[in-house]
């Protein structure tokens, strides 16, 4: 049994779903395009499921956040992909791939051969067993990855309304989802190794001002330990977390984020995987011509920073996804993948953007206050290579992107924290 297609995208989250538009813009025909996913859904907004997916009012729910909503595009619904010819064959796990014989094979033992492939299978969220902690299959330890995540994680805030939460991890999902689980009246403590929340981005004096607040909201903080086991009761449920500090959190609800892997393991020893990832070239080509990989999955050069990288955000899924697309389509027409760093989070009413990358010396300007730039600049070898600013509007954000794509050079520091948000306007 088997089927042929000219192109096949190997997983159906964000960078599938950017990847399915583009080529149905540069004139994919019908039945030479699919899509295969584990997940039994089309492709979505990925970022929706920390936030609004788990608001305790008018919640977000498929099919309102479907790929490419969250870049003011298209919806592109199940009927979407019917009506533009392109097979989503969905909730199928693809269990091999054979990059020489150009095929893969799926759970259901259906043989997909391809011209091009991209692979764009994301990644998985890393476990506390490997940590060497047991326990993470009991029903009220929630991670959050996927669609089936975040149903579970919305079912037992559901039934742990003013109770008790241990949220494991300082990252972008213990901080969105600790927001989340105080927006749902549930207590919450947080619990991470590091000396501040976000520790690979944020400065302590950019994390204060977001602890701050969460503490006024009664979150509460223990830092610099990690978990050491879970408790349970006679009906496998977690009913309290213990700690290396000695510290018992009696908890209704345990959510962790304690990072990620990409789903590299099917291309292992078929394609060269570089700082985790599947490498690419400044296409999304990789180390075989007819693959190309993209989103969380890949490791591509930035050209700005001359460096290979791989990024776990949605903005680059969606513009490596773009890039690939044109790539394969149009190859002459293509250039180097010229790709500026961004990540952002909302949280509570906080917004922040962030470009370039967040290394060298911090130089902060502002203190936070509503209405006023609250930022920084990250400089290195005498250039601005990141920036940083909560709060701000779309000219400022544009204001502060185009700055750090330019990398002009800083001179005066202290000067920079007296022009603040005025320095990237006027670079
Ligand atoms: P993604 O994980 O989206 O998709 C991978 C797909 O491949 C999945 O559908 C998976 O099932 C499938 N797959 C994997 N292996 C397979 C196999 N063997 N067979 C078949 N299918 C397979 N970023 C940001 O910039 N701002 C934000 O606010 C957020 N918020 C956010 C919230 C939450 C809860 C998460 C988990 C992540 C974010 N992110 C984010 C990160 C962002 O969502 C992430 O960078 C993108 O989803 C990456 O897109 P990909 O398509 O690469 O992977
Ligand atoms: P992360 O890398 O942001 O944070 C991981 C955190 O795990 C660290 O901050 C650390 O505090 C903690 N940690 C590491 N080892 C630990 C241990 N043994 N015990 C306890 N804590 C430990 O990863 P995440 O928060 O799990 O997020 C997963 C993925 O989802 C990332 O790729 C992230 O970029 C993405 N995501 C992004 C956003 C966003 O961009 N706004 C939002 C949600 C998720």
């Amino acid at each position: 049994m088997g089927r042929a297609f000219v192109y096949v995208i190997l997983g159906g989250g964000v960078a599938a779903g950017y990847a399915a538009l583009e080529f149905t813009r540069r004139g994919v025909s019908e039945g030479e395009l699919c899509i295969i996913s584990e997940e039994p859904v089309a492709p979505y907004e990925r970022p929706a499921l920390s936030k609004g997916f788990l608001l305790p009012e008018s919640p977000a729910r498929l099919p309102s956040f479907h790929t490419c909503v969250g870049a003011n595009d298209e919806k592109l619904t199940p009927k979407w992909y019917k009506e533009h010819g392109i097979e989503l064959v969905l909730g199928t796990r693809v269990k091999s791939v054979d990059v020489r014989r150009k095929t893969l094979l799926s759970s259901t033992g259906e043989t997909i051969s391809y011209k091009f492939l991209i692979i764009a299978t994301g990644a998985r969220a890393l476990k506390l067993e490997e940590f060497g902690v047991e326990g993470s299959d009991a029903e009220n330890v929630c991670y959050l990855r996927d669609l089936s995540d975040a149903n579970r994680l919305a079912t037992a805030i559901e039934s742990s309304a003013d109770g008790n939460a241990v949220v494991i991890g300082g990252g972008y999902i213990g901080m969105e989802c600790a927001a989340s689980l105080v927006i749902n009246k549930i207590n919450v403590t947080m619990v991470f190794p590091e000396a501040h929340c976000m520790a690979r981005l944020f400065t302590p004096k950019i994390a204060s001002l977001y602890e701050e607040y969460y503490r006024a909201k009664g979150v509460e903080f223990i830092k610099g330990t990690v978990l050491t086991s879970f408790e349970f009761d006679s009906d496998k449920k977690v009913t309290a977390v213990n700690l290396k500090d000695g510290n018992h959190l009696p908890a209704d609800l345990v959510v962790v984020g304690i990072g990620i892997r990409p789903n590299t393991s099917l291309f292992e020893g078929q394609l060269i995987i570089e700082k985790g990832g599947i490498k690419v070239n400044s296409k999304m080509q990789s180390s075989d011509s007819s693959v190309y990989a993209i989103g969380d999955v890949a490791t591509f050069p930035v050209k700005l920073f001359g460096e290979m990288r791989r990024l776990e955000h949605v903005d680059s899924a969606r513009k490596s996804a773009r890039h690939a697309v044109s790539a394969i389509m149009e190859p002459e027409k293509t250039g180097e993948f010229d790709y500026l760093p961004f990540f952002y989070s909302r949280m509570f009413a906080f917004s922040w953007q962030f470009y370039g990358d967040p290394v060298g010396e911090v130089v902060h300007f502002g203190e936070y206050e509503d209405g006023k730039a609250f930022g920084a600049y990250w400089i290195k070898k005498g250039h601005l290579v990141g920036s940083f600013l909560e709060g701000g509007t779309k000219e400022e954000y544009e204001t502060i992107s185009k700055a750090t794509q330019l990398k002009p050079a800083v001179t005066d520091k202290e000067e920079l924290e007296r022009e603040g948000l005025g320095f990237a306007q006027t670079v």
